[in-house]
């Protein structure tokens, strides 16, 4: 959790941050084509590592906090932070979160999606469905004016109406030329409450939505985050600034 004071980007740190974002962006479509049935979560973190050194980027996960690899690849009941393994292979029916942070130039792009391998169950691809709609109804909130509080309840609010949960004990967060820092941005909550959003506020919304119950176990290799019922989750993420009229999204590749 985080108590430093929010900062506000100037348009420089702003641009900055898009170009960050934009290869957070296409590190993720450049991994894509990779998920497929038989590749190793090692696989998918040695080219992603191979190809932001070859961009002249940095992957920001790898060393954090001791975090041993470049990328999270983080699979069916994992949640987050799940660790790349040569052991850990893909199979047809899998969901598997890749989570990547280039750096550039100091600043961070933080982005994450769930992809299907191959073919999924209906209430799978739902899952999925879901969560990435939470992320966007999340985004729709955001502009001036608006409270963290409104992101976190129009996400609960979605998802539980949908017969899921919501990941209370990871949360989104700003992000600058600090990989997390304040504000934090809880995936649930109530409109109206908590800290207004200001033009130039750079934060992540990254929620996980959990087809079971909500509550988190961690595994022994202190990073590994998964369902305590070992049901399924999924996560999307995307890196966004406050603009004067709204809100723009970051990690966007173009
Ligand atoms: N990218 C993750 C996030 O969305 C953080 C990963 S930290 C790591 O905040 F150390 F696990 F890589
Ligand atoms: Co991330
Ligand atoms: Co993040």
């Amino acid at each position: 959790m985080t108590t430093e004071p929010i900062v506000i980007l100037s348009q420089r740190e702003i641009d900055k941050m898009r170009q960050a974002g934009s290869l957070a962006a296409k590190l993720l479509q450049h991994l894509e084509p990779m998920v497929k049935p038989g590749v190793t979560t090692l696989e998918l973190n040695d080219e992603a590592e191979r190809w932001t050194q070859a961009q002249g980027a940095k992957s920001a996960p790898l060393g954090y906090r001791g975090f041993p690899k470049s990328i999270c690849t983080s699979i069916n009941e994992v949640i987050c932070h799940g660790i790349p393994n040569a052991k850990q292979v893909l199979k047809e029916g899998d969901i598997i979160n890749i989570d990547v942070t280039p750096i550039v130039d100091g600043y961070h792009g933080d982005t994450s999606k769930t992809f299907i391998v191959g073919d999924a169950a209906p209430k799978v691809q739902k899952l999925v469905e879901v969560t990435e709609k939470c992320l966007y109804l999340g985004i729709s909130e955001v502009k001036p004016g608006a409270r963290v509080g409104d992101i976190g309840a129009a996400i609960q609010e979605y998802a539980e109406a949908q017969g899921f949960s919501v990941v209370r004990d990871f949360v989104g967060h700003g992000i600058n030329r600090i990989f997390h820092t304040a504000p934090d941005i809880p995936h649930y909550g109530t409109r109206g409450k908590g800290k207004r959003l200001r033009p130039g506020m750079v934060f992540t919304i990254e929620p996980m939505i959990n087809e079971g119950t909500y509550e988190v176990e961690m595994l022994s290799d202190g990073w590994t985050a998964v369902t305590r019922d070992r049901k399924l989750s999924a996560q999307f993420e995307h890196t966004v600034v406050v603009t004067e009229d709204g809100v723009e999204i970051l990690t966007q590749a173009n």
